[in-house]
């Protein structure tokens, strides 16, 4: 059993010294570079601000399997082996001498940014991360909601300006996307005239929310339950909303396209909010890192010095509690706000292959909703 001195904990006997845990021992293909390992050290020494969470549930995010590769290196600087996912849901089982924000019992939920994973039977976590978990879902439900919800509430409330109303248009590309899911959800909570670009696959999807969709010309004065949405497949939305006048356009798709027929349909002065960029598998060499951040600063240069009648904002998450304090009292626990999961795989059950599904799924861009992996009944 390991013990800290530094650790409050109810009963030391009930957390164990070793658990499973998935551990990534280098960069590669999934299936080669993802191994389950049932001795891994339960990281039971705490800081005074951290707390230990016995992990009841995480979800996969596409950043999970676009830093797999390496591609991403230069920024997440894993060191080997290390234990990948970012979204946890979970119990508070020991805290830190000075960790003030959760007792021992808690449920909680949050994103990790870039410590410490959650495809763990447990996890150690700066309590700033982590918020209460909300009281009306499940802890696969709350594990679907840091990063995705997250991103998109910090894209529409914090970088849209002015704030998102009653009289604000919006465009989401990619609303069966899971960001796009949280994202409708969020803007049509403000009151905003809402479309969508979505496949008619995913128009079931759409409709489990409560709306009815609508297709042709957009109607501003439509009813609060009516989503507008342009079949992606079928029209190009820049044709089909030119001259639209939409307040923002936000990108949960990315390439390039997106932003040439975005200045097609935003109005004068409109924002332009991608959280994808140009690049929607993100194989970041420093090639292509050097010409993305060119064509950014030339976007932001045009757009400062009034030469683009459209501002270009690129938006990274950045984990908050604050953020998911808002989000579970908000819009979760009054209902605004529904998490959509696809399937939750089930390590218990089937093991690696549970992990080895979770990614391939992810990366074949067609999950209709989150993607999560239970690790605790
Ligand atoms: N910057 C940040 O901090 C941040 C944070 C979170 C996510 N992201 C990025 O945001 C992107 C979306 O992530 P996610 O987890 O929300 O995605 P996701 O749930 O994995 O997206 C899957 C969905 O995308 C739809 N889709 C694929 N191509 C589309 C297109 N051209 N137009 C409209 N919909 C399309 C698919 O529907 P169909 O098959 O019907 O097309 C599918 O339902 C990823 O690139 C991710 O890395 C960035």
């Amino acid at each position: 059993m390991a013990e800290s001195n530094s650790t409050n904990s109810e009963d030391k006997s009930k957390v164990p010294s070793v658990m499973r845990a998935a551990q990534q021992t280098g960069f590669g293909n999934v299936r080669e570079v993802l191994k389950l390992s049932d001795d891994v050290h339960v990281p039971y020494e705490l800081e005074p601000k951290q707390v230990l969470v016995q992990v009841y549930a995480a979800s996969i995010n596409p950043i999970d399997w676009k830093t797999l590769n390496g591609n991403l290196s230069l920024i997440t600087r894993f060191s080997f082996p290390h234990i990948p996912g970012k979204d946890v849901a979970g119990i508070v089982v020991a805290t830190g001498l000075h960790a003030e924000r959760f007792c021992i019992g808690d449920g909680v939920y949050g994103n990790l940014g870039m410590s410490d994973g959650s495809y763990a039977e447990y996890v150690r976590v700066d309590e700033s991360l982590l918020s209460k978990k909300p009281n009306n879902i499940t802890m696969e439900e709350a594990a679907a909601i840091p990063l995705a919800c997250g991103t998109s509430y910090q894209a529409l409330f914090n970088k849209v300006s002015p704030p998102l109303g009653r009289q604000s248009k919006i465009l989401i590309l990619g609303g069966s996307t899971a960001t796009g899911l949280y994202a409708l959800q969020l803007a049509k909570a403000t009151g905003a005239f809402v479309t969508v670009t979505s496949s008619q696959r995913n128009f079931n999807l759409l409709e489990s929310l409560g709306f009815s969709l609508v297709h042709g010309k957009p109607n501003p004065d439509a009813d609060e339950k009516q989503l507008h949405v342009i079949d992606y497949n079928e029209k190009d939305f820049g044709r089909e909303l030119k001259g639209e006048d939409y307040d923002v356009v936000y990108d949960c798709v990315g390439g390039r396209q997106q932003w040439v027929s975005a200045k097609q349909v935003l109005k004068r002065n409109g924002q332009f909010i991608t959280i994808v960029g140009d690049d929607p598998k993100t194989v970041l060499s420093l090639k292509s890192i050097i010409s993305f951040s060119s064509k950014l600063i030339g976007r932001k240069f045009l757009s400062f010095f009034g030469c683009s009648h459209y501002n270009y904002v690129f938006h990274t998450h950045e984990p908050k509690s604050s953020d998911l304090d808002e989000i579970r009292t908000k819009y979760i626990e009054t209902k605004k706000v529904r998490p959509l999961i696809d399937t939750i795989f089930d390590w218990k059950k089937d093991g690696i292959e549970a992990l080895y599904s979770l990614y391939e799924k992810s990366k074949s861009g067609k999950a209709q909703g989150k993607l999560v992996l239970r690790i605790a009944d």
